[in-house]
């Protein structure tokens, strides 16, 4: 069995507590974010992923330093690392809701997206499989928001998970129908194997849909709870 633990946080208000938990890259990267809610929700992801990380380590947020060189360009830019320790993080933000999940070493992703964007015909195009696509079929508009993030967030919680972000082409992965439980039925890429992807949809908050996934052939369980400083 593999946990995941998933912290969710609303955006953390900009004082120095915070901020002194950021590291120089990070400091750039927060001063380099020109919308007020972008830096509060980038810094409120560090926050969240040191205090899990101490957490799960023994120790504080301040002794907490990440990695988070990419996989492909080496920018700080990728998702955070604690070289030498089990554990392997993902955050991920949207609207007013930020998440952090962790495990003991297995790979792994999260995904968050509000349901408040519509989801336009040429969005469900370049997202969805085929099979997904009939499945929307005959939904109202609100209903069809919610099947499609529901798709979308799954599609980013295993890609995620491989750390190759949105490079696999989204239509070429189909998922178990959005209304049953998250199954990876097929995939046209051999990084992503049904056989050892597991995930699940999250609960989140209202207005939202969320989903985590891990690269193991051992079941999955997931707790989220909600965090505040
Ligand atoms: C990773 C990716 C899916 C993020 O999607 P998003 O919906 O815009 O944003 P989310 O809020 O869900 O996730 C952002 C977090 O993902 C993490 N992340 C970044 N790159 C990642 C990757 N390749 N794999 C997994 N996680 C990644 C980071 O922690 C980031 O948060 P932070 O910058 O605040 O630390 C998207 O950026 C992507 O596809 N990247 C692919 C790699 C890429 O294009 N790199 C740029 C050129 S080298």
């Amino acid at each position: 069995m593999i946990d995941v633990v998933v912290w969710w946080s609303a955006p953390l208000a900009v004082e120095e507590r915070f901020l002194g938990l950021l590291d120089e890259t990070e400091q750039g990267r927060y001063d380099a974010y020109r919308q007020e809610l972008d830096k509060r929700r980038f810094l409120t992801g560090r926050v969240l992923a040191k205090s899990l990380a101490a957490e799960r380590l023994g120790t504080t947020a301040a002794e907490i330093k990440f990695d988070s060189a990419c996989d492909d360009c080496g920018k700080p830019h990728g998702r955070p690392r604690v070289p030498g320790a089990d554990l392997m993080l993902s955050i991920s933000h949207s609207g007013e809701l930020i998440g952090v999940a962790a495990t003991d070493g297995t790979p792994v992703g999260l995904d968050v997206e509000t349901v408040k964007r519509r989801a336009d015909a040429s969005l469900i195009e370049y997202a969805l499989s085929p099979a997904e696509r009939d499945a929307l079929k005959g939904l109202t508009d609100d209903e069809r928001a919610t099947a499609f993030f529901t798709y979308w967030t799954r599609k980013e919680a295993v890609m995620k998970a491989t750390g190759k972000g949105l490079k696999i082409p989204l239509q070429s992965i189909t998922f178990s129908p959005y209304n049953e439980l998250a199954v990876l039925v097929e995939s046209g890429d051999p990084v992503l194997d049904p056989a050892s992807t597991r995930l699940t949809d999250l609960k989140a908050a209202d207005g939202y849909r969320a989903a985590v996934a891990v690269l193991s052939t051992d079941t999955l369980s997931a707790i989220e709870l909600p965090w505040s400083p």
